[in-house]
Order: C-alpha cells, then sequence, then structure tokens
C-alpha cells in the first residue's frame, strides 16, 4: 500500500532580508493520492509546484497542515519516497551502475541482488553498454533515464518526479514519457508528477490537479480517464483534444493572473 494524503499543507518561507516580507509559496492545499495512482500537478511558474513536491519528499516543512504516507506522518526524506528533479543530479563521481546502486548500498543490500535489480534497470532504461559511464558522457535523456532507474531501484513507495523532462528536447522529452508510461502501466507505482506541459500531464496522469498562480492553491480536478494502454497517438484523440482544450482554458486564466 502507499497512499499519500496531503492535509491543509501551506508553506510559507520568511523574508530573504529581515526587513523583507515573507513569501507565502502555497495556500493550504488537501490532496489524496490512492495506491498506484498517477497524479499530475498542473500550474505556471511559480505558483508553488515544487514547493508541494519538496514538501512531500521531506525537503522542507511545512508551515501548515500535514503529509501522510501510509498513515504515518512525513518528518523528513526517506527512502520510501523516490525522487526525481528536472535538473541532473546525478553523483558525478559514480558510474551508471554506482548511481543506480546508490540506495541499495546504503540499504546493504547484498552485492549479487544490487547487481540482478542494477541488470534490470540498465535493460529497461535502455542503459546497456553505459554501465560504466560517468554522468558528463551521457546525453541528458540518457541521465534522466539513470535518474529515473536510481529512484526506482529502491523501490519507493511513492515516485516524485519534479518536471523530470523539462531540460530535455522535445522529440527526447516524448520518448521519455512513452518509457515512464510504459513502466507505470507494468508495474503500478503511486506517481506525483509536476509539470507546466498540458500534453505531459493529460498524457500521463489519470488525474490532472490544477494549481492556481501564487500561492497556489487546487483550482481543479480533473480526472483523464483515458484508457491504457496509452499509446502516443492518443495525442490526436477527440478525447485527449477535449481535456486539452479545457485544461488550457484553466491554465491561460491562472498564466494571466500571475503576470498581474
Ligand atoms: N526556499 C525558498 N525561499 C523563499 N522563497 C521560495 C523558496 N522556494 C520557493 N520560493 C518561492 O515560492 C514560490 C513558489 O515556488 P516553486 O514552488 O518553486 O514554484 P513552481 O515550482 O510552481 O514554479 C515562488 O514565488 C518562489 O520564489
Ligand atoms: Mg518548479
Amino acid at each position: 500500500m502507499s497512499r499519500l494524503a496531503i492535509r491543509g499543507v501551506g508553506k510559507v518561507f520568511p523574508g530573504v532580508r529581515r526587513d523583507a516580507p515573507p513569501t507565502q509559496a502555497l495556500q493550504p492545499v488537501s490532496l489524496d493520492i490512492a495506491d498506484n495512482d498517477f497524479i499530475a500537478v498542473l500550474g505556471p511558474s511559480g505558483c508553488g509546484k515544487s514547493t508541494l513536491l519538496r514538501l512531500v519528499a521531506g525537503l522542507e516543512e511545512p508551515s501548515s497542515g500535514e503529509i501522510l504516507l501510509d498513515d504515518a506522518p512525513i518528518r523528513g526524506p526517506g527512502a520510501d519516497r523516490g525522487v526525481v528533479f528536472q535538473s541532473y543530479t546525478l553523483f558525478p563521481w559514480l558510474t551508471v551502475r554506482e548511481n543506480i546502486c546508490f540506495g541499495l548500498r546504503e540499504k546493504r543490500t547484498p552485492r549479487s541482488e544490487q547487481r540482478e535489480t542494477s541488470d534490470r534497470f540498465i535493460a529497461r532504461m535502455g542503459l546497456r553498454g553505459f554501465e560504466d559511464h560517468y554522468p558528463k558522457q551521457l546525453s541528458g535523456g540518457m541521465q534522466q533515464r539513470v535518474a529515473i532507474a536510481r529512484a526506482l531501484a529502491n523501490d519507493p513507495k511513492i515516485l516524485l518526479l519534479d518536471e523530470p523532462f523539462g531540460a530535455l528536447d522535445n522529440q527526447t522529452r516524448l520518448l521519455m514519457q512513452e518509457l515512464l508510461l510504459g513502466i507505470w502501466e507494468q508495474a503500478r507505482k503511486t506517481v506525483l508528477f509536476v509539470t507546466h506541459d498540458i500534453d505531459e500531464a493529460i498524457f500521463m496522469a489519470n488525474r490532472v490537479v490544477v494549481f492556481s498562480a501564487r500561492p497556489g492553491r487546487i483550482k481543479a480536478e480533473v480526472p483523464t480517464e483515458l484508457p491504457h494502454p496509452r499509446p502516443y497517438t492518443i495525442k490526436t484523440s477527440p478525447e485527449f483534444m477535449a481535456l486539452k482544450a479545457r485544461l488550457t482554458e484553466e491554465i491561460r486564466i491562472e498564466a494571466l493572473a500571475a503576470q498581474r
């Protein structure tokens, strides 16, 4: 079981200088994510998406409310949550395999099991032949595949992704979406995926949570209800187009509000 309950969670950052006003990054939000669900958080830049994800990751403390993972309050970072950020966060001094095994080594998993697990993810993520490469020897797309493999190898309860494909070129990005969705369709992890890309949110998630402009609050929750498996061609289906039209309108209003 991997159920996430976000209960009235808000975040206020203190001003950078003593005389600067505090920043309310997130208004209290409540969100329930069921076991094996794939939720996308969609919203304009600066609305608090990353803040929400960092709170769930335990990298920030909420100013109000609480976050429960399987009924246990989150008090800090933990191996039960796998996190992937937009910018490449691999350990530059470790090889692809060593990066993927990082969490397993921390947990003192037997060597043979580390090997088996890393082999599985190296194959799944199309990284064969690059096991001994260092991150700087890889393309951006490959680095993110390693980052996802590293997160999944730990077998976390929930996968937290913060615009993981945001720095990739469009073609690579589309392939990465298919890869991650394929993994979810096989392995059914609980996923919280942050993005500002409408197509990406609809294509991948089962429910799209639209955030308002800063300070973020939940403006709409839109179930996508597209069947699985989802081929990339679904992006041109009438159902997809209708969802896109609706979400585009919601986001446009918020982007306009954010400009003011
Ligand atoms: N550590 C921090 N200290 C002060 N302000 C912050 C901090 N982190 C984020 N913020 C502010 O909180 C707001 C939301 O940021 P963020 O969660 O990164 O938005 P998003 O990911 O949706 O673009 C922004 O105004 C940002 O400047
Ligand atoms: Mg962000």
